[in-house]
């Protein structure tokens, strides 16, 4: 098995092979022809008598946080150690790079994957949950769960930049930033939340203030995805109520908000109509 970087003569071939991988398909078919002519990161093939059998990406997030995606084994290929196998040299690509850590995400029902990751020595570092739910036109239960939900006495307004320090802070030590170690997923890639993120949030209008809460938005539409979210129990039901409206008003699909396993946030997600999926952070130190 010969192990490599990336190149367009190899986008085909793993295009064809990935199309599938998930119930609902997979994203790599689509980025495989921007991966292979990547500046920001890495993307590694294995091969068998040259044809592609494997893939896998790397990129640093921070000047030294490294993240780790996109592995796929072709299916009559897995079981013996190919993931591993290129596992080792991206490790080596991103401690390289400057990355003092790398982290990856896994949903929790993921075996095979889990098995990898733990082999190469990755160990969980936050259990998260994804809640999302269709809003406006694509909800075919526009007020939440079957049970009429008003609009939230609530309202997201934007919050100023002077408050990006006392966000951070009390974000930091409250029970969900502990939880989420401090970690805000921007899409589907998660690093440190730092002064300046919050910073920036304010300055685009992703920041916001909703009651004694605060939320960060990593995007508005189609998908309305709430990247940081700091609540408290009392509030926290009001608080993703307010969301969901501020994502109906502003015409977004869909809304998705990364929340740590905390019960007490999770069941006002799913109250204000969400479904969530467990998935876990895992990291390397490098
Ligand atoms: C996850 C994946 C990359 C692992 O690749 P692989 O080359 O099969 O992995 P390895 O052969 O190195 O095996 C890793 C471990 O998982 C175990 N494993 C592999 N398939 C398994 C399965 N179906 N169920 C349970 N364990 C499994 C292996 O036995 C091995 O553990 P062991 O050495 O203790 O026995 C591969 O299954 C894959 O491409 N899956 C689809 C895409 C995916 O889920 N990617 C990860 C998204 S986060």
């Amino acid at each position: 098995m010969e192990i490599r970087r990336a190149r367009p003569e190899d986008v085909p071939a793993i295009a064809a092979y990935t199309q599938d991988t998930f119930e609902w398909g997979d994203y790599v078919p689509d980025m495989i022809a921007e991966w292979v002519d990547d500046t920001e990161g890495m993307t590694m093939v294995a091969l068998v008598d040259g044809k592609p059998i494997a893939v896998a990406r790397t990129l640093l997030l921070t000047s030294n946080e490294g993240w780790a995606h996109g592995i796929r084994v072709h299916p009559d290929h897995r079981g013996s150690g190919v993931a591993a196998a290129l596992g080792a040299p991206l490790l080596k690509w991103i401690r390289d790079a400057g990355a003092q850590i790398v982290r990856l995400l896994v949903e929790d029902d993921n075996t095979p994957s889990i098995r990898h990751v733990e082999k190469l020595g990755f160990r969980r570092t936050a259990r998260l949950m994804r809640a999302s739910r269709a809003v406006g036109d694509a909800s075919a239960n526009a007020e939440g769960n079957g049970v009429r939900r008003g609009p939230s006495p609530l309202r997201a307004r934007p919050a100023k930049t002077q408050d990006a320090p006392l966000i951070l802070a009390s974000w930091m030590s409250s029970d969900i930033g502990r939880a989420m170690r401090g970690l805000v997923g921007e899409g589907w890639r998660f690093h440190t939340m730092r002064l300046a993120d919050v910073e920036a949030a304010a300055r685009t209008g992703s920041l916001w203030e909703i009651g004694s809460s605060w939320a960060v938005t990593a995007a508005i539409e189609p998908e309305f995805l709430v990247a940081m979210l700091e609540t408290r129990p009392d509030e926290a039901y009001e608080t993703i109520g307010a969301l969901v409206d501020a994502a109906n008003n502003r015409g977004a699909e869909q809304i998705s908000i990364w929340l740590p396993a905390i019960d007490w946030v999770v069941q006002a997600a799913r109250r204000t109509g969400c479904d969530v999926k467990p998935l876990s952070v895992w990291e390397y130190p490098l």
